[in-house]
């Protein structure tokens, strides 16, 4: 158990667990992008640490950039995206591959899907650590998951708590 602020959370998915999947979900994109070029997008700031662990676990070697959105207002999703660092790649006629932390409502993932798409990819494709499918009610399902997960506020692994405890290794939820 780890107290942060005012909430206390409990070990949910430990690290070796959530790195062996990693693992996986990086040889089922090499072998499924491996006659492409794609242009990973990492979802900051939540996706950070995944997109870091998942590119070093593939071999196909691709471009990666960052977009920063926030939608999440302490423990609540506040329902509007807000696009905080806009990207500077061209993403016209490019296989993209979206990185992100986690779905929750799909609000986050069907703004990004909906702004890329009038930017002329190639395709679109979605990579999530974890998939709330219970909660989910925005967006089209994400094409790899790695774990779902039940409606509960979770953090660790990138995945913070008004701000804090993204640096925790395992997944916590809250208590
Ligand atoms: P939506 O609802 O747009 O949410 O799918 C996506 C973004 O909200 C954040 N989020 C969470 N962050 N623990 C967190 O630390 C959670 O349980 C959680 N649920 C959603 C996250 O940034 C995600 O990209
Ligand atoms: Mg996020």
């Amino acid at each position: 158990m780890i107290k942060i602020l005012d909430k206390t959370f409990e070990i949910y998915i430990e690290e070796t667990k959530i790195l062996q999947r990693v693992a996986e979900l990086g040889k089922e994109l090499d072998r499924d992008f491996k006659d492409k070029n794609p242009l990973m997008i990492s979802v900051l700031n939540g996706a950070f640490i995944f997109s870091a662990d998942l590119i070093r676990c593939m071999g196909i070697q691709p471009e990666i950039t960052f977009i920063r959105v926030a939608s999440y207002e302490e423990l609540q999703s506040t329902g509007k995206v807000k696009e905080v660092l806009g990207l500077k790649e061209n993403i016209f006629n490019r296989d993209i591959l979206l990185v992100e932390d986690i779905v929750d409502t799909g609000e986050t993932l069907s703004y990004l899907v909906e702004m890329f798409e009038t930017l002329g990819p190639k395709s679109i494709s979605i990579v999530t650590l974890l998939h709330k499918p219970e909660a989910q009610q925005k967006s089209k399902k994400p094409d790899y998951i790695g774990f779902e997960i039940p409606p509960k506020f979770v953090l660790g692994y990138g995945l913070d708590y008004n701000g804090l405890g993204r640096e925790l290794r395992d997944l916590y939820q809250l208590v």
